[in-house]
């Protein structure tokens, strides 16, 4: 019997050929739904191999189902879905997909900061809606970006990635970072700042952390009390890392200028969360990745992660 690889969502025949040919490869059969829990449950209790998104919770449970499992392919850079105490109790691989997402998800960091900056989103949406009547002095106007200072939480790959874009953009580059990184400081003329001296500064914030349990409501009422009036705060990362309610106060009462979210607590984002009735937000469905070369790369490396586990090699991008 073929080794069995589930995968929980539908992906195009082409991402998965090469596995066609050893596997039996069963699929989630829809792409913007996820699989219901008692599906993924029913189905990795069959299956060698799971290959998971970020949006699956991957916790005991499935584990405990999953008798035959070798390995979880997470297609992800982030694996906070997935419960790695677990994995280890039963001698799970797990994987992610770092390296080929970086430049991709750099971009749409520094996409989201400049719709955000400039009301990109809004301004559009008016024009469909009728209301550009006339060229107007300060309608539409936003926050300049170029010479101003960033300040980057979380400085791995992708931190780097945009400190490099900011500098084409003539911006002051501060961090706040686990551990200092001399290298990047000296390579980009990065500044190494405490965190609340980094919020202080900077006129824009980006977040690039990891979702850890040290991260997580990292920034709250009191660190978006310390940023400018006209600070902007961007989150690429993870929902959990911004306490929403205190981002929504600090968004209404004029505590900072606007945010840029692709993460949330809980996505997709509740269409009657309070975040959405503010004009001053401007909000995407967790696109970071979303290139096609990119989502490819993606799916390359989690075929090449399970085929290596399945024939007995040690996988790349092992996270545990
Ligand atoms: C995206 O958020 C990822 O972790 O790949
Ligand atoms: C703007 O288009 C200008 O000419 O100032």
């Amino acid at each position: 019997m073929k080794p069995r690889i589930f995968i929980t969502r539908k992906l195009t025949e082409e991402a998965v050929a090469s596995l066609h040919e050893k596997y039996d490869v069963r699929m989630w059969d829809e792409e913007s739904v996820a699989v219901p829990r008692a599906v993924l449950l029913k189905e990795v209790a069959e299956a060698d191999a799971l290959w998971s998104v970020l949006a699956d919770s991957i916790n005991r449970e499935v584990f405990e189902a999953g008798t035959k499992l070798k390995i979880v392919a997470n297609m992800a850079v982030g694996y906070n879905n997935i419960d790695l105490e677990a994995a280890k109790e039963y001698d799970v691989i797990v994987t992610n997909t770092p390296g080929v997402l970086t430049e991709t998800t750099a971009d749409l960091a520094f996409a989201l900061l400049l719709a955000t900056a400039r009301k990109l989103i809004s301004a559009e949406n008016e024009i469909r809606k009728g209301n550009w009547t006339s060229w107007a002095p300060m309608r539409f106007t936003g926050m300049d970006v170029g010479g101003a200072t960033l300040g980057i939480i979380g400085m791995g790959r992708i931190g780097e990635a945009v400190a490099r874009r900011a500098k084409g953009f003539d911006m002051q580059v501060l961090y706040h970072n686990r551990n200092r990184k001399p290298d990047a400081e000296a390579e980009y003329g990065l500044e190494f700042r405490e965190l609340d001296t980094l919020l202080k500064e900077a006129d824009f914030v980006i977040i690039l952390a990891p979702f850890t349990p040290k991260t997580a409501g990292m920034i709250g009422a009191r660190e978006l009390d310390l940023m400018k009036n006209t600070g902007v705060l961007i989150n690429v990362a993870r929902g959990g890392i911004v306490d929403e309610a205190a981002l929504y106060d600090a968004l209404k009462n004029g505590a900072i200028w606007a945010a840029g979210l692709d993460v949330f607590e809980k996505e997709p984002i509740p269409l009657d969360h309070p975040l959405l009735t503010l004009p001053n937000v401007t909000v995407l469905p967790h696109i970071g990745s979303a290139s096609i070369k990119t989502r490819l790369a993606m799916m390359n490396l989690n075929a090449q992660a399970i085929t290596d586990v399945l024939e007995g090699r040690k996988p790349k991008g092992i996270v545990q």
